[in-house]
């Protein structure tokens, strides 16, 4: 898409379809004051009539000359999530015209320039698709060619164009996490991640480093090889690292779950709970997402990526209820429930961050049914041992649109996951599941900062949201960008 911002009002530039912004409560007369009289008349009446009062995402459209103006609602016009949801409002009407072009006025008030970053990715993220399995497309259209912006002091300077190019970079890299999620994990196997890995880290400022077979055991990464005996696919355990070309102000560590497909192990999982569970690997795509996003952003911030990966299924060799794990920091783990294998991948992808003494490990798992439970399909759970920084996470989650909410490390329920036969156990009574999980991976991060999200809600979605389709989401992604931004 071919972007352009210029300085004019709504009515001064002609397209397939025009969008243009309208405040909830405001006057129209503003927004359309430059459209043709018979027009401007024409729009003013319909919106009376079906009483348009620029609420986020509402839109009202009338033809004209062969060409459609829509009018679109940015409630107060205040939080960026506005606008993405306004955003895609506008991708919706190009669509139901096939507009090649396509202008979205802003109204006449100022913008900041992550207003700009804000459109464009309602813009991208609401044209993403995945149809490598469909025949036939029923639909062919693939978003306008030119996409022009347009507001009475829009400048086209630096500013404002590094936020539309950054908006670019990160809609395609939520683009490759949702690819990732969508596939089937027939083909998507912890080998099919490892390739996915190497091939970021062929494009420079990314390195990546693979264990497998052989490897996991001597580095005693025991989590993923336990997971793993089950099924014939190999597990892997991938580092991957960002290194800034400027001197680095901080070190992060971000831990990703990898299982590509949780049919839950000998602790089998009903069928219709195994639908979605390709999605068991949304943290791993989140990392790799985040690994093609850096080097073109670049951040002063080191990031070491870790994705734990493997497939969790009760083939020959499984392993087993009553099983122990021996980890690579000593702790020992039983295994009731083979169906609670997040965590114990995820524990030896946090044994390494930690190793690293970073500044901060932030994980990201699809970790308990529990936590959709408690919050919903919309919103994930963040937990940690550092109330600053999921503090700061959550501001950033507000500014993405991501929602995070926190949940408590209950020191009391610690109790819940003390094993008679190991240091830990992988369940606990079944209640506050989300924080049992939590306390788990806590074993992991020794005395670093760490906050863990639970997105097994909002990762994958069974019914289109503003800007997202059905499937993988991306959630996440966009936090943490916001984030790693803010501290580099
Ligand atoms: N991947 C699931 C969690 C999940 C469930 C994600 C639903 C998204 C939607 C995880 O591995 C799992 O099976 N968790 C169990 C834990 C239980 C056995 C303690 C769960 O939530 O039922
Ligand atoms: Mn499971
Ligand atoms: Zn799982």
């Amino acid at each position: 898409m071919n972007i352009k911002l210029i300085r004019k009002k709504a009515g001064e530039v002609a397209a397939d379809v025009v969008v243009v912004a309208v405040r909830e409560g405001h006057e129209l007369t503003g927004a359309v004051a430059r459209f043709p009289q018979m027009l401007r008349a024409a729009v003013t009446a319909r919106a009376r009539r079906v009483n348009f009062k620029g609420k986020v995402a509402s839109t009202l459209s009338v033809q004209s000359d062969g060409c459609d103006f829509v009018l679109v609602g940015v409630g107060d016009g205040a939080a960026g999530e506005n606008w993405r949801r306004a955003a895609s409002a506008a991708r919706a009407a190009a669509a139901a015209s096939h507009a090649t072009t396509l202008v979205f006025a802003l109204d006449n008030a100022e913008h900041p320039a992550e207003v700009l970053g804000a459109v464009i990715e309602g813009l991208l993220l609401a044209g993403y698709s995945f149809d490598k399995y469909r025949t036939r497309k029923d639909d062919n259209y693939r978003g306008p060619a030119t996409l022009t912006l347009s507001a009475p002091s829009l400048k086209d300077d630096l500013r404002n164009r590094r936020c539309v190019e950054r908006a670019e970079v990160v809609c395609q890299s939520v683009a490759l996490a949702r690819d990732l999620v969508n596939e089937m994990s027939t083909f998507k196997t912890p080998s099919h991640l490892v390739s996915v890995a190497r091939g970021l880290a062929r494009r420079g400022r990314v390195r990546c480093e693979v264990w497998q077979g052989e490897r996991l055991k001597r580095e005693k990464m025991n989590g993923i090889v336990a997971v793993s005996a089950g099924s014939k696919n190999p597990g892997a355990l991938i580092k991957m690292v960002y290194k800034p070309r400027r001197r680095a102000r901080s070190r992060i560590a971000i831990v990703g779950k990898g299982i590509t497909f949780d049919s839950g192990g000998l602790s089998l999982k009903p069928a219709k709970s195994m639908e979605t569970m390709k999605m068991d690997m949304s943290g791993a795509a989140m990392v790799l997402a985040l690994m093609k996003a850096l080097p073109l952003l670049e951040p002063s911030v080191e990031v070491h990526g870790f994705i734990a990966a493997a497939e969790n299924m009760p083939g020959q060799g499984a392993q087993k209820p009553g099983d122990v794990i021996r980890y690579r920091n000593g702790v020992t783990a039983e295994v009731l429930n083979t169906d609670a294998e997040g965590r114990l991948v995820l524990a030896d992808a946090l044994c390494l961050a930690a190793e690293l003494e970073p500044d901060c490990i932030i994980d990201a798992a699809t970790l308990t049914g529990a936590c959709l439970v408690a919050l919903g399909p919309r919103v994930a759970g963040i937990l940690g041992n550092d109330q600053e920084l999921i503090e700061t996470l959550i501001a950033c989650g507000t500014e993405a649109g991501e929602p995070l909410w926190q949940l408590p490390l209950v020191e009391d329920y610690m109790e819940d996951i003390r094993s008679s036969v190991a240091d830990i156990k992988n369940v606990g009574s079944g209640y506050a599941g989300t924080i049992s999980a939590a306390l788990f991976l806590r074993s992991f991060v020794g005395k670093v900062r760490w906050a863990h999200l639970d997105i097994a809600g909002p990762a994958f979605t069974e019914r289109p949201l503003p800007y997202t389709p059905k499937g993988g989401t991306g959630f996440a992604i966009r936090t943490l960008l916001a984030y790693l931004d803010s501290i580099g």
